[in-house]
């Protein structure tokens, strides 16, 4: 694959504890990674995955507290079963279940968003793109909270 492919972040507001890292997650994402806060992975419909596919994303990244770790208790342990069970189906209608990735991050993760950011975008890229499933794709995937 040639092109930088489309990447959705969906950040929880909370797991980021470094200053530093949301600084670059607010400021610096890479312009093929669109960013959507949220206030907990918890409150991820498993639609809103659909709706980023659709518009064309080539890979969506969920990052969330870890569960002992989530502002809402257990927000985000029921959120990620749903998720988890919900990219089964993706992968079952042909985007592939390696596209989605979930990532806990701790208290003491320091500059683990953007390898982990890179590490995706790169599995991502080999992949190649994913437009058999984008309803939408030509409108732009990118930017930061747009
Ligand atoms: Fe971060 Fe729930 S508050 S995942």
């Amino acid at each position: 694959m040639s092109e930088t492919p489309k990447l959705v972040l969906f950040q929880c507001q909370w797991c980021l504890f470094a200053p530093a890292d949301q600084e670059w997650v607010d400021t610096q994402l890479p312009e093929n990674i669109h960013l959507a806060k949220v206030p907990c992975t918890g409150r991820i419909n498993p639609l809103y995955l659909l709706n980023a596919v659709q518009g064309g994303a080539d890979g969506v990244m969920v990052s969330g507290c870890l569960p002992e770790q989530c502002h809402f208790k257990t927000g985000n342990i029921a959120a990620r079963r749903q998720l988890e069970e919900f990219s089964d189906y993706l992968n079952h209608i042909g985007y592939e279940q390696d596209r989605i990735r979930f990532l806990w991050l701790d208290l003491q993760d320091r500059g683990i968003i953007q390898k982990e950011l890179a590490a995706f975008e790169a599995q991502i890229t080999a992949l190649g793109p994913a437009h058999n499933l984008a309803t939408r794709a030509a409108e732009k995937v990118g930017g930061v909270n747009a």
